[in-house]
């Protein structure tokens, strides 16, 4: 068997507060294996992004192990980390973060360029092919501000998968759009997903959305109070049925 792309155990992570500390994610054991679609799902405040940024090695926990990608993510140093997020990872952000000054061509290809790599033909046509495939041809020249929300998403979603990384990782990133320009980001993910088997983890408050994925996880006090199939429901109404239950569970 192929060892899974995500492997939590044991972790734990707590900011300071106060004069304490507060417990964000007690314990968390957590196994993605490679090809998954999985949605993350939780109240403001459960530790979702720091979820994502511990696996993203974006955060360092304060015990338990972090493997991503067959790497253990605690015992690489500033410059393994900065290479594991750039070659083995896509981000994708809720804020776009797109550059505003370069086009949406140079922003895709930014990551590249920034690693001191230089852009030959062939990166070219796979930018091109992938901006076709997420709908944006002909507007490869214009910069960021020159775009609607949704299409400014499809710049960042193919400047995540250029590199062919072996995980994505997405906050939110339908937390900008309206419920339209969110079905058609939707469609993209899923067809994507579909065509390259990538690995996929999404945070999001949208039962619509959750159900992109086919396995939707459910952060509670620190912990995964849910890890569910997404084919039992058959609608965002009963997945949010679902995730009331789970929240509502054990409080007096
Ligand atoms: N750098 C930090 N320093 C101190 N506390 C933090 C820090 N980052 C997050 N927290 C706290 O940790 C908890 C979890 O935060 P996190 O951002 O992971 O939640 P979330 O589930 O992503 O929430 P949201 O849905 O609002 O994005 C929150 O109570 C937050 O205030
Ligand atoms: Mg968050």
């Amino acid at each position: 068997m192929n060892d899974p792309v995500i492997h939590l155990e044991h972790v734990c992570k707590s900011y300071p507060s106060g004069r304490g500390r507060a417990h964000v994610l007690n314990d968390v054991e957590l196994r993605v294996e490679i090809g998954e679609f999985v949605s993350v799902m939780g109240a403001s405040g459960s530790g979702k992004t720091t979820l994502l940024n511990l696996i993203g090695g974006l955060l360092q926990v304060d015990s338990g192990l972090v493997r991503v990608a067959g790497k253990e993510l605690t015992g690489l140093d500033d410059r393994s980390l900065t290479l594991f997020r750039r070659n083995d990872l896509g981000f994708v952000f809720q804020m776009f973060n797109l550059v505003p000054g370069l086009t949406v061509e140079e922003n895709v290809m930014l990551p590249g360029l920034a690693a001191g790599g230089s852009f030959g033909d062939e990166e070219r046509r796979a930018c091109s092919r992938l901006l076709t495939r997420v709908g944006l041809e002909g507007k490869e020249k214009r910069r960021p501000r020159e775009l609607s929300g949704g299409e400014q998403q499809r710049v960042a979603i193919a400047r995540a998968l250029l590199h062919r990384p072996h995980l994505v990782l997405a906050d939110e990133p339908t937390g900008n759009l309206d419920s339209e320009t969110t079905g058609a980001i939707g469609e993209i993910f899923r067809s994507l997903h579909d065509d390259t088997g990538i690995t996929m983890m999404l945070v999001t408050h949208e039962p619509s959305v959750a159900l992109w994925g086919e396995r939707i996880i459910i952060l509670k006090d620190g912990r995964i109070a849910a890890d569910v199939g997404s084919g039992q429901f058959s609608s965002p109404v009963e997945l949010s049925a679902f995730y009331q239950q789970v929240l509502q569970k054990d409080q007096i």
